[in-house]
C-alpha cells in the first residue's frame, strides 16, 4: 500500500510558473496478467548501420531485422523467454541479464554463478514477472565488451506508469562503435582504455544513426526512453531549447524534474516528458559533456498541435518499494581503488582458474574493497562483498577513490540514491549510481530475494579487469 513508500512525495520544483503542488504518489497496479512470449536468436548479422557510412559490419544481434529488440510488456504481464545462441565461435556461450529488474536470482543470467551458461548450438529459457514498471534492457554477462561492442543490447519496456498518457513515444539507444578508418571493428578493449576511463568507441550513435531524426506531433508532450547503452560513455543530456523534465530514473518515477542536462554512465536510462516545438519547429537532444557538444537526436513537429498552454508535467505512478529504515539501517563501506597487480590482489584473484574460457581475463586493474574480481567466468567464487539479510535495511557508502567515474550497478535490487559529498542530489531510486571522480554517496538499499547478486562497474572494461563482485543475500 501506499503506506510502504519512502521518497519524496512532495513536488519541490516549479512548471510552468504555477504553483509547487504536494503530490500523493499514485501506486502502479497490474494492468494484464497474460504470458508474453519473447524467442530470441543471438546470431552474427552484418549489416551497414547508417552511422557506418556504407561499410557493411559483422554485428551479432538478438532477432532478424533490428538492431535492438524493444520489447513491450504490461505491468502484470509474465515474460517467456527462448534464446538461441548461434554465435560464431566455439565457446562462445551466453546467458541473458535483465538489467534492472528485481526477478528471483536464478533469473538473474549470470553465468555460473546463477545458471549454467548456454554454448553455441544450445538455447536456454527464462520465466518471469517483471515486478516494477520502467525502461529495462537486458544484455549478456560474459566477455560484454565484445557483445556490447557488436550489438547485442535489447529494451524491456515495462508499460502501467503514467497517470496521463503522452502524446507519442520514443526509444533512444545512445551507444558507440569501434570502428577501423578501413571499417572493420577495432579490438573492443584495451589495456590502455581498461586501465584508465574505458575502451572508447570512434563512431557515436542514437538508434544506428549518427543524428537520429523523429518526425514528432507539434506542440505536444511526448515520452522519451533514453538509453546510455554504451560500456563506456558518459554523457551530459540535455535539450538545446525547448522544455523537458525527469520524469523517471532507471525506470523508477520521481517528481518531474526539470532537465536542465543529466549525467549519465553506462547503462543509465531516464524517461524524459518533452514538449515539442510549434509546427515545423524542431527541439535538439544533445551531450553536453564535452567541450564542443554533440547533437544526437532531434525531434521535428509536424502537424497541427496538441496542447496549448504551459508545460505541466504529470508524474508517473510508482512502485511500492519497501522502506528504506535509516534509523536502523548499518552502513556498509564499499571502496572503488585501482589495484596494483601483484601483491595488491586478494588471494581469490591470484587464485587459478582454468585457462580456455573465453571470459577469463587475467588482467586487474581496478577492486571494490581490496578485491579484484578476476574470475569472468565466475567459476571459482570468492567471498561475497558483503551479506544482507533479506528485508533489511542498508546503507552502502560508496566511496570512489580514483580518478575516473564509475557507473556501480547492483543486480536485482534498487538503491535509494540519498546524499553525496560533492553535490546536491534529489533523492530518487536507481540501479545504477554514476560516481564521480573521488566521490562518495550514500545510498539505501533493502536486501531483496535470497541469492546471490553481482555488484560491479558498468564501465565493461572496469567490470572485466577486477571492479566487479558480488552480495549474498540470506
Ligand atoms: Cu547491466 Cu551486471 O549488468
Ligand atoms: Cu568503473
Amino acid at each position: 500500500g501506499a503506506a510502504a513508500f519512502s521518497g519524496s512525495a512532495a513536488a519541490t520544483f516549479v512548471f510552468g510558473g504555477g504553483k509547487a503542488v504536494a503530490r500523493a504518489p499514485v501506486i502502479a497496479q497490474p494492468i494484464a496478467n497474460d504470458t508474453k512470449k519473447l524467442v530470441l536468436d543471438l546470431a552474427e548479422r552484418p549489416a551497414a548501420l547508417p552511422c557506418f557510412d556504407g561499410k557493411t559490419l559483422p554485428l551479432w544481434t538478438f532477432e532478424e531485422g533490428s538492431l535492438y529488440p524493444i520489447v513491450r510488456m504490461k505491468l502484470g504481464e509474465r515474460l517467456d523467454t527462448q534464446y538461441a545462441n548461434h554465435l560464431p565461435r566455439a565457446g562462445e556461450y551466453v546467458s541473458l541479464h535483465w538489467h534492472g529488474l528485481r526477478i528471483p536470482n536464478d533469473q538473474d543470467g549470470v553465468p555460473f554463478m546463477t545458471q549454467k551458461p548456454v554454448e553455441p548450438g544450445s538455447s536456454g529459457t527464462y520465466s518471469f514477472v517483471p515486478p516494477d514498471t520502467g525502461s529495462f534492457f537486458f544484455h549478456t554477462h560474459c566477455n560484454t565488451d565484445e557483445h556490447f561492442g557488436r550489438g547485442l543490447v535489447g529494451a524491456l519496456i515495462v508499460e502501467g506508469d503514467e497517470i496521463e498518457p503522452s502524446d507519442a513515444e520514443y526509444v533512444l539507444m545512445m551507444k558507440d562503435w569501434r570502428l577501423s578508418p578501413e571499417g572493420t571493428f577495432l579490438p573492443f578493449s584495451t589495456d590502455a582504455g581498461a586501465a584508465k576511463a574505458g575502451t572508447s568507441g570512434t563512431v557515436r550513435s542514437v538508434n544506428g544513426e549518427k543524428t537520429a531524426v523523429f518526425k514528432v506531433p507539434s506542440s505536444a508532450n511526448v515520452r522519451i526512453r533514453f538509453y546510455n547503452v554504451d560500456p563506456t560513455r558518459i554523457s551530459e543530456i540535455g535539450f538545446e531549447d525547448g522544455e523537458a523534465a525527469i520524469i523517471a530514473i532507471d525506470g523508477n518515477g520521481l517528481d518531474p524534474l526539470p532537465l536542465v542536462s543529466w549525467r549519465m554512465g553506462p547503462a543509465m536510462r531516464i524517461d524524459i516528458l518533452l514538449r515539442t516545438a510549434p509546427e515545423g519547429g524542431k527541439v535538439r537532444l544533445v551531450d553536453f559533456f564535452a567541450k564542443e557538444p554533440v547533437v544526437l537526436a532531434e525531434f521535428v513537429s509536424e502537424g497541427p498541435a496538441k496542447r496549448s498552454g504551459a508545460f505541466v508535467p504529470t508524474p508517473l505512478k510508482v512502485m511500492p518499494f519497501p522502506n528504506v529504515d535509516v534509523g536502523n539501517a548499518q552502513i556498509i563501506p564499499f571502496i572503488f581503488s585501482a589495484t596494483a597487480t601483484g601483491e595488491a590482489l586478494s588471494e581469490f584473484a591470484k587464485s587459478d582458474v582454468e585457462i580456455g574460457s573465453l571470459c577469463l581475463t587475467k588482467r586487474t586493474f581496478w577492486a571494490i574493497n581490496k578485491q579484484a574480481w578476476s574470475s569472468m567466468d565466475h567459476r571459482d567464487l570468492g567471498p561475497p562483498l558483503a551479506v544482507l539479510k533479506s528485508g533489511q535495511s542498508y546503507i552502502f557508502d560508496l566511496q570512489n577513490t580514483t580518478p575516473h567515474s564509475h557507473p556501480i550497478h547492483i543486480h536485482g535490487h534498487t538503491f535509494e540514491v540519498m546524499s553525496s559529498s560533492m553535490r546536491h542530489v534529489q533523492p530518487h531510486r536507481a540501479d545504477t549510481i554514476l560516481l564521480r571522480p573521488n566521490e562518495r554517496v550514500q545510498a539505501g538499499i533493502v536486501g531483496g530475494q535470497p541469492g546471490k547478486w553481482m555488484f560491479h562497474c558498468h564501465i565493461i572494461d572496469h567490470q572485466e579487469t577486477g571492479m566487479m563482485g558480488y552480495i549474498e543475500v540470506a
